[in-house]
């Protein structure tokens, strides 16, 4: 109801999805000065310049006498040259790609603490505590000129990933907590959006007329010590959460208090009485535990649904576009592929905003089943377009297009669905447990293909796309057969889908009635 949106509301949930929005920020910050960084590696390690037609793919080897991109439809692109592999260049790859995946290390490990830390602090507290991970990395990343700057950036971008993996559980528990009922939906996909928009304003201050350039690469690392900063003094004027004040703490009055600022001052009778039921539900259930949900057949079904849903994502290759677009427009020719790159930034975050309408109308497993048929077509048609690049010039356009509607079918299923359906599939007891090992598997699999991707781009060349397509077809066959449609299911009946569809899930005592409230009320 639009009379619920209050000036707090929308403040807190502001200051929240700033979280969201470095962690997009980190996503997309290490694409576009890919070059202008691997030539500083060059420096540091010491690289004689004539070490330039490597087998390198990704990290093009530009040196400042070089021109920055090739002219459209060069001849030789540097992705996939013929050229032996040399010791020193391999080095650099190897740092570069650690430079990237060292980020989804620390998501990995950290995406497993989230709900904890929160728990154990208070949502407010635990998303300051986050803060000092991420000033930490934005520092040694910011300063990373003044030493080894391999090493820093590496380390910077694995506390980073650390602040991200841990703000991946925090926000939106956070943000789902204070919404009203009637705007927990939209509220909550604000998360995806603010992850998308922090891709976008990295990738356009990463212009090297902006702070792409070999003088200032330095501060665009640095730069997420700024919503850090600004989050950190904003959350001091935030309400916690009445939710964990209330069902976490016992703390009925401290709930009020804050529920009130929320809605301003409007009666909470109602949000009291939702919270009251959710505290019965959750007490009315064992908690399981990790080992219990693997252990557990009645589990089985759902957590490996989860699991695919998740690796499905990943596994799509879409990081592979967000952590080296530019280096592929590059290989295809295009004469500004850092513009290209912002486009891809563009279009995901106008597809996002669609599908935060779209996923309540249109069913989740359909959506999913839309976004990765559309995928698989995109990536085949990317692939002929780098294949067919010398024999024509207008490939280079059809595989930007390719890219840009891949980018477009993500966002529209693959990319927000898993983090939320996971939750529907599964009641209050082993909801978090669930929610903590779909985190992990998602980090695990967005390290494996950030530091897969230039190898992989070496070994399969311009067909690197066609093994994504078929990754993409084998998940999509996956999700026909084996995904249930979730949306205004109780969970019984999702359960009683699960059963159908070869495997089993527990239903909760109070099924039927039970309304499926995300991530959020997992606490
Ligand atoms: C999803 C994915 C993340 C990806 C992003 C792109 O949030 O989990 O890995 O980078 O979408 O929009």
């Amino acid at each position: 109801m639009t009379d619920q949106i209050t000036g707090t509301l929308v403040f807190t949930v502001f200051t929240a999805v700033l979280g969201s929005f470095q962690f997009g920020y980190d996503i997309g910050v290490i694409n576009a000065p890919q070059q202008v960084i691997i030539t500083h590696y060059r420096h540091v390690l010491d690289v004689p310049p004539d070490y330039r037609k490597v087998s390198n793919n990704y990290a093009v080897d530009s040196t400042e006498e070089m021109p920055r991109t090739p002219p459209l439809m060069s001849s030789t692109p540097t992705l996939w040259p013929e050229e032996e592999s040399l010791e020193i260049p391999g080095l650099v790859t190897m740092l570069w790609s650690l430079s990237v995946s060292s980020f989804a290390v620390g998501g990995m490990i950290a995406s497993f603490f989230g709900g904890w830390l929160g728990d154990r602090l208070g949502r407010i507290k635990a998303m300051l505590i986050a803060n000092i991970l991420s000033l930490a990395g934005a520092l040694l990343m910011g300063f990373s000129k003044l030493g080894p700057s391999h090493i820093l950036i590496i380390s910077g971008r694995g506390i980073s990933g650390l602040y991200c993996g841990l703000i991946s559980g925090l926000v939106p528990m956070y943000i789902g907590e204070i919404a009203p009922t009637t705007l927990r939906g939209a509220i909550g996909a604000l998360h995806q959006l603010a992850i998308v928009t922090g891709i976008l304003v990295s990738q356009i201050i990463g212009l090297d007329f902006i702070l792409g350039s070999h003088e200032l690469w330095h501060i665009l690392l640095g730069m997420s010590s700024v919503p850090a900063v600004l989050q950190s003094v904003l959350l001091f004027f935030c309400p916690e959460s009445p939710r964990y004040l209330y069902i976490k703490l016992d703390e009925e009055n401290k709930a009020k208090k804050s529920l009130k600022r929320l809605r301003g001052g409007a009666d909470v009778t109602k949000d009291i009485a939702e919270m009251r039921k959710e505290r019965e539900e959750a007490t009315s259930e064992q908690k399981v535990s990790i080992i219990q949900l693997f252990t557990n057949s009645s589990y089985r079904q759902p957590v490996l649904v989860s699991l695919m849903l998740h690796m499905a994502q990943q596994f799509s290759g879409i990081n592979g576009i967000f952590y080296y677009s530019t280096s592929i427009f590059q290989t295809a020719g295009l004469s500004q592929p850092v513009y290209a790159t912002i486009g891809v930034g563009a279009i995901n975050t106008v597809f996002t905003a669609l599908s935060v309408f779209l996923v309540e109308k249109a069913g989740r497993r359909s959506l999913f089943l839309i976004g990765m048929s559309g995928m698989f077509v995109c990536a085949i048609f990317m692939s002929v377009g780098l294949v067919l690049l010398n024999k024509f010039a207008w490939m280079s356009y059809m595989s930007m297009v390719a890219i840009f509607l891949f980018v477009s079918f993500f966002e529209i299923g693959p990319g927000p669905i898993p983090w939320f359906m996971v939750a529907e599939f599964f009641s209050q007891g082993p909801r978090p447990a669930a929610l903590a090992v779909a985190a992990f598997c998602n980090w695990t699999c967005n390290f494996v293909v950030a530091l897969c991707f230039p190898y992989m781009a070496d070994f399969c060349g311009p067909y690197v796309f066609c093994l994504f397509a078929g990754v993409v077809l084998a998940f999509t066959l996956f999700t026909f057969f084996k995904v249930p449609e979730t949306k205004g299911k109780s969970f019984e009946e999702i359960a009683a889908a699960f059963r159908k569809k070869g495997g089993s899930a527990r239903a909760p005592k109070a099924a039927t009635e039970m309304k499926f409230l995300g991530a959020a009320e997992t606490a």
